[in-house]
């Protein structure tokens, strides 16, 4: 979901704080400092090439494909030499009794048996090989959100009076998750039916447990859950990510926008509410459900914002919200085990001015028995990042009783820094970003890719040495370092990789290898992988603001071409690319489809595109494509 119309609410963003000279010259005088000057003072101050990292490391393979062509039509398109499965789409069956997928007739039961609307995350966890050698694995997804004029038939006429009671929980049962055993069979990748790993996960069915310092707050009960430790559903799940002992991990974003009302005046969650953007008033089911109306429930969005764990082998497992983790606009979770044997998560808070947090386990990952890692989650310390102008990242810890953290400023407990954990960051002075998406750590290499897409809000006086251009319609990319690859490392460092957007127009500040063609550079960086040969693709959501669809970038990031850009897949007109993730072999890469055919005036009715079917009755479906090379190589070449 592009929230570009989602305005800051972070009272604390820095003003008055250097033009973009002062800023280059800060950095050109950093490097003169550390000795590297003469190798990347051109670059900086022609804005026309990328930054490079100070030391020696070692070169990833270079992308060898055809790449495809600018443009925006019906469809999607790959590279000769490559073919894509729609592997599931919204609405195809799970379960041997799933209802056929009937658009005019949907219904929460439908729905709850089918696969949801709005994939997002996509995880991979391998299995054992079939009995007959075939590749096999649960899938899990996310369906962030859906498109309601869109997805319903006849709402979008008479919107919002239009809707009912039935549509807000046929809306509610298509959020959420799915894990679906798949299989790859002599015709591609294919979901297993009635697989006994199969599940859905809901907005609203799906009980789950809260855990952590937060667990049992005051501030999290409700009336139907007098202990504040037991919440139906999950939802606004963006990125996510699957740790090494393979439970997936969902990430909670734009919560906010499913609450409607006012709490009562004086109340105490007034201006916590107020920071997160509560009530957003972007869906219309606090109208029916009480739970979606703070002024009937004020402490039910404290309960949403959280990162969730399941269990995808164990259908019947209860996910639970980890609170350790902190509460803000989630976009993603990815995780890397740090040399000492601790796990760190790496999360971006996607709202324009907000933050780049990563948490560090108390306790050290088992490798061999998954089950000793279940609570490993709950116990650790949250990180929220300054970027320093010098190239340094500090680490600060968000923990009760230190610093700011204090009961003078209103922090009763660790539960009430987890909570508004976007206030505790301010008073420690977080760097306020242009809207942090994924952030994706390389075992490989120590290395951390940290997507930017975009903040047309931030104004002259607001560029910092991290977010450099004023009025940042196109994003940018920096790269974390960490020492010696110790990702629990308070102290990092920090380039910034490529700056997004037409470099032909110098007004852009554009910053990309100059190898990079016409069809390769792009705006809003989204979600992003690292392929196992440990090379970068970016997904953007907002490309459009180029004039071109969005899709799927792979970006060298070593070597003579680092920062070069190439395009790798072409989404249809109105969606965004989510995912992506590679099979462990790296022969199929798997993109999610989300919100194919939207846009300004598209409805149900009048979708601009009906992909993937394109069938005139059957609206446009996300969807989740496996796309291989012909010849059964190496995707990406
Ligand atoms: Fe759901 Fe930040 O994209
Ligand atoms: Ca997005
Ligand atoms: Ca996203």
């Amino acid at each position: 979901m592009d929230q570009s119309e989602n305005k800051s609410t972070n009272p604390c963003i820095a003003a008055g704080a250097q033009t973009l000279e002062q800023v280059i010259e800060a950095r050109l005088t950093r490097r003169g400092v550390l000795g590297g000057i003469a190798a990347v003072s051109g670059a900086l101050l022609s804005g026309c090439t990328t930054g490079h990292s100070e030391t020696a490391e070692p070169q990833t393979p270079v992308f060898d494909f055809d790449e495809i062509a600018r443009g925006v039509d019906d469809t999607h398109h790959v590279p000769v030499g490559y073919g894509t499965d729609t592997l599931i789409r919204w609405g195809d069956p799970l379960f041997e009794d799933s209802p056929a997928f009937d658009p005019m007739a949907q219904s929460e039961t439908a729905q709850l048996r089918q696969f949801g609307y709005n994939n997002d995350y996509v995880g991979f966890v391998a299995l054992p090989d079939s009995e007959d050698g075939r590749n096999r694995g649960l899938l899990c997804v996310n369906h962030e959100y859906v498109s309601t004029t869109l997805m319903l038939p006849g709402v979008a006429a008479d919107f919002p009076a239009s809707m009912t009671k039935d549509f807000c929980l046929t809306e509610m049962a298509a959020h959420g998750g799915t894990v679906v055993e798949i299989v790859e069979t002599e015709d591609g990748w294919r979901p297993v039916v009635g697989s006994k790993y199969n599940r859905r996960i809901t907005a609203h069915s799906t009980p789950m447990e809260i855990t952590g310092p937060a667990a049992g707050s005051a501030r999290l009960v409700t009336t139907k859950d007098p202990t504040g430790t037991v919440v139906a559903g999950t939802m606004n799940n963006c990125a996510g990510g699957i740790t090494p002992w393979g439970t997936w991990l969902m990430a909670e974003e734009n919560f906010n926008g499913y609450f409607r009302g006012e709490v009562p005046e004086g109340h105490g969650e007034a201006e916590n509410h107020k920071r997160y953007g509560v009530p957003g008033g972007w869906y219309q089911w606090g109208r029916f459900v009480d739970r979606y109306d703070v002024s009937k429930e004020p402490n039910e969005p404290n309960r949403f914002g959280w990162v969730v764990e399941v269990d995808p082998t164990d259908p019947t497992s209860q996910p639970k919200k980890r609170t350790a983790l902190g509460r803000f606009k989630h976009e993603g979770a990815e995780s890397v085990i740090a040399p000492d044997g601790r796990l760190v998560i790496y999360m971006g808070d996607d709202q324009r001015f907000d933050y780049v947090y990563k948490f560090v386990s108390t306790g050290r990952v088992n490798r061999n028995d998954p089950s000793a890692n279940r609570d490993l989650l709950d116990d650790g310390v949250l990180y929220v990042a300054r970027f320093d102008e010098d190239g340094m990242v500090d680490w600060m810890p968000l923990r009760h009783g230190e610093g700011p953290l204090t009961i003078a400023n209103g922090f009763r407990d660790q539960a009430d820094v987890l909570i508004e954990t976007r206030r505790a960051a301010d008073l420690l002075g977080a760097t306020p970003m242009d809207r942090p998406e994924d952030v994706e750590p390389d075992p490989s290499t120590g290395k951390v890719w940290l997507m930017l897409t975009n903040n047309s809000e931030r104004t002259d006086d607001q560029v910092d040495a991290a977010n450099p251009r004023a009025n940042n319609q196109f994003g940018h990319i920096i790269e974390i370092i960490e020492p010696s690859g110790d990702f629990s490392a308070t102290r990092s460092r920090w380039e910034i990789l490529v700056r997004c957007g037409d470099p032909s127009d110098p007004a852009f500040g554009a910053s990309w290898n100059p190898l990079t063609s016409e069809n390769g550079w792009f705006g809003s960086p989204d979600n992003c992988a690292v392929d196992p040969s440990g090379r970068l693709w970016i997904a953007t959501d907002g490309n459009e603001r180029t004039g071109a669809a969005d899709g799927l970038w792979a970006v060298e990031t070593t070597g003579e071409r680092r920062g070069t850009s190439r395009a790798f897949f072409r989404a249809p007109e109105g969606a965004e690319v989510c995912g992506p993730k590679f099979t462990p072999d790296g022969r199929t890469l798997f993109l999610a489809v989300q919100h194919p055919g939207e846009g300004e005036g598209a409805t149900f009715e009048s979708p601009s595109t009906r992909w993937p079917d394109f069938n005139s009755r059957t609206p446009p479906r996300p969807a989740v494509v496996a796309i291989r090379r012909v010849d059964g190589g190496t995707v990406g070449g």
